[in-house]
């Protein structure tokens, strides 16, 4: 195999995520969005990141979660469109040779460097661990992430902004491995979205599962209809005939991104600047557009739902092709470092 093209002669792309939870709207137009779509020009593998869970979470309840999350997970990933024929998902945890590419990959990247990052602070952080009880794994996460791209051999990382700095470390592994030992690892681009982040419906910060801010792309239309309901919209409006601010408001931030009339979105827009819509109708029908989008999510979610057992059928197969993939590299891996070498020589 080159290290140009894949099997296929497509590029290559490794995305995916932790199975944290159910997947909402900032997902979609953070990365899910662009997986959708570039499944059909790459040769798309998705990884489920159970091991990266348990740099923060642990117990056999903790893991008895995160599978249970990694089925909702790839659930909603097909229900947003990823087409298990285009593109592989798979679980990290199956895939063994993660952890040997990991091991080899710690020793081409230092502390100093990885203590650096700002994301290993944040995420000890929101799992309330403290400076000096750093768990070694975690310092180790973005090694562990650049071990899951470098295995597939990836050319494109999609990411979130948040991860740009894990693809970075990434492409300086690829570059010492390659040097040290021969060329076996394309370096991977990363890939992010023109929208940084979405704000939550409360409008403080971006929408998180912990921040209670979410719509989930499982949400039903009653449940849609309700979060818009409550959303913030701008406070200095008390009467429908006060001018309104459309810029920074997040129910003009969603009509932009989720409604597919445009004439519907301007028409408002510009009867909200003027002081001639109320809120209730600019809400009403963001509710309605968002309720159209989610429609397709919801016609493929029940697809899958009437199928039992075929999400883990293509949590496996997808596991299968990696396993495949991951052989092929490690074989190339130990060959380069002379481990093979030493195998060989032992029997
Ligand atoms: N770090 C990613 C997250 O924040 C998950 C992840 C693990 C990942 N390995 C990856 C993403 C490889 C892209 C490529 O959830």
């Amino acid at each position: 195999m080159s290290l140009e093209t894949g099997l296929d002669g497509k590029k290559r792309i490794l995305t995916g995520d932790r199975p944290t939870g159910r997947l909402h709207l900032g997902h979609w137009v953070g990365s899910i969005a662009a997986r959708v779509k570039l499944q059909h020009e790459y040769e798309t593998v998705i990884i489920v990141a159970d091991l990266h869970m348990l740099t923060t979470k642990r117990s056999r309840d903790d893991i008895r979660q995160i599978l249970f999350n990694a089925r909702g997970l790839v659930l909603d990933y097909l229900s947003s469109g990823i087409d298990p024929e285009k593109s592989a998902i798979y679980l990290q945890s199956a895939v063994p040779e993660t952890h040997e590419l990991h091991t080899y990959l710690q020793n081409l990247v230092t502390v100093n460097r990885l203590l650096r990052l700002p994301s290993i602070k944040q995420m000890a952080q929101d799992a309330n661990i403290a400076e000096e009880s750093l768990p070694f794994g975690l310092l180790g996460y973005p090694v562990l992430q650049a071990a899951d791209i470098l295995l597939a051999r990836a050319h494109l990382v999609p990411v979130g902004r948040d991860n740009l700095a894990h693809v970075e470390i990434t492409r300086e592994l690829a570059r010492q491995f390659n040097s040290n030992y021969g060329p076996v690892f394309p370096e991977p681009e990363p890939l992010l979205s023109d929208i940084a982040a979405l704000v939550g419906t409360d409008n403080r910060g971006k929408m998180s599962k912990s921040a209670g801010n979410a719509i989930f792309l499982s949400d039903d239309e009653q449940t849609v209809a309700a979060k818009v309901q409550g959303m913030f919209t701008d406070p200095k409006r008390i009467h429908a005939d006060t001018p309104g601010t459309v810029e920074g408001n997040p129910l003009f931030i969603y009509h932009r991104i989720f409604n597919a009339n445009r004439t519907e979105v301007e028409d408002l827009e510009k009867r909200y600047t003027a002081g001639k819509v109320g809120d209730r109708e600019v809400k009403e029908k963001l509710a309605g557009a968002l309720n159209n989008f989610l429609g397709p999510f919801r016609r493929r979610m029940a697809f899958y739902q009437s199928k039992p057992g075929i999400v883990d059928e293509i949590i496996w197969n997808g596991t299968l092709k990696m396993q495949r993939i991951a052989a092929e590299t490690m074989r190339e891996v130990r060959e380069k470092m002379g481990l093979d070498h030493v195998w060989k020589s032992l029997h």
